[in-house]
């Protein structure tokens, strides 16, 4: 009988409690015993570890963040500190890990692997940042929670006739921005993998007001820069009535979607029967709907198309 270990890592993100339901259903559907580590590679330095059973994850599947907790470990990214997580986990003769996480968690799941502990990565984080899967989990979740800001900040820049910047999360992906702002009708998407000019912005503001429509969104992704700083510059080049509304952590929280449930179950599923059959060293993905797994350092060296295409579409739509 295997004991697979597993945590959640780095910023949270909805759909986790889905993907720690899948993997402890799964594994004690195969006869494995799994132990939940609270609190990230942190926990398992503070060997805050509990056994899990199938009433452990029962009526969490909707719930957002995470129950086992989360963190970001600084002295998990020292070897010493790491050497001293293999110690915690082989003091619980755990066999192999899963972590659920973005790459920062990923990369720790690596080092493990590289000193011989069996670990696989599940993508968690609202930034879809990875480049070897279409998509993470909470992504689906998190565009939609800003989407639904866009559109109600929409109501009230109609009234008021102004234009309103809302800052996306991110970090130095576009992803989210793009799709909440071509989804909420944004008539500027700007995104960290596209550049830009506040001129052209402030152009297209002065062109769009003569044609007698004078509000207008904005959406700009964080990675990109501050949505006050921006706003200040705009107002200085074209006087306009403007709002910053930066989503911050709600974009975080929240019941996670349809989509975003049945992706983390379906790869919870698959991360414990690469266990099962002995694989290490793994993340899963989803590629064109299809559940795929890759070597971590491949997946972790490759790097992340942006869908220019979409971008140029958002553009044309919001002429
Ligand atoms: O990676 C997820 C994320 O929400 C990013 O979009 C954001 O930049 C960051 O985490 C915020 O981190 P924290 O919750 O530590 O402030």
């Amino acid at each position: 009988m295997k004991t697979i270990g597993i945590l959640t890592s780095g910023g949270d993100a909805p759909g986790m409690n889905a993907a720690i339901r899948a993997v402890v259903r799964s594994a004690i559907y195969y006869g494995c015993k799994v132990y939940g580590i609270n609190r990230g590679y942190k926990g398992l330095l503070e060997e805050d570890l509990v056994e899990m059973n199938l009433s452990s994850v029962g009526d969490i599947i909707h719930r957002g963040g995470t129950i086992l907790k989360s963190s970001r470990c600084e002295e998990f990214k020292t070897q010493e500190g790491r050497l001293k997580g293999v110690k915690v986990l082989k003091k619980y003769k755990i066999d192999c890990l899963v972590v659920i996480g973005g790459d920062g968690s990923f990369n720790g799941a690596q080092k493990l692997s590289e000193l011989g502990f069996p670990a696989i990565g599940i993508p968690g984080t609202i930034d879809n940042d990875l480049a070897y899967t279409d998509y993470t989990i909470g992504f689906d979740t998190a565009m939609n929670t800003v989407a639904d800001a866009i559109s109600k900040i929409r109501d009230t820049s109609s009234s008021h006739e102004r234009v309103n910047i809302v800052e996306v999360m991110g970090r130095h992906c576009g992803d989210l921005a793009l799709y909440s702002g071509l989804a909420g009708g944004a008539e500027t998407i700007i995104v960290p993998e596209v550049d830009f000019k506040v001129e052209d912005i402030c152009n297209r503001l002065k062109t769009t007001q003569k044609r007698g429509k004078r509000h207008s969104i904005i959406v700009l992704a964080e990675g990109v820069g501050n949505a006050n700083d921006l706003g200040k510059e705009i107002i200085k080049i074209t006087g306009a009535d403007l709002r910053v509304t930066v989503l911050g952590h709600v974009q975080r929280g929240g019941c996670p979607s349809v989509f975003d449930r049945i992706l983390a179950s379906r790869m919870g599923v698959r991360a414990v029967e690469l266990l099962l059959d002995g694989k290490s060293a793994k993340v899963v993905g989803v590629k064109d709907n299809k559940i795929i797994d890759m070597d971590i350092n491949e997946a972790l060296s490759m790097t992340r198309s942006f869908d220019k295409e979409t971008y140029e579409m958002a553009k044309i739509l919001s002429i």
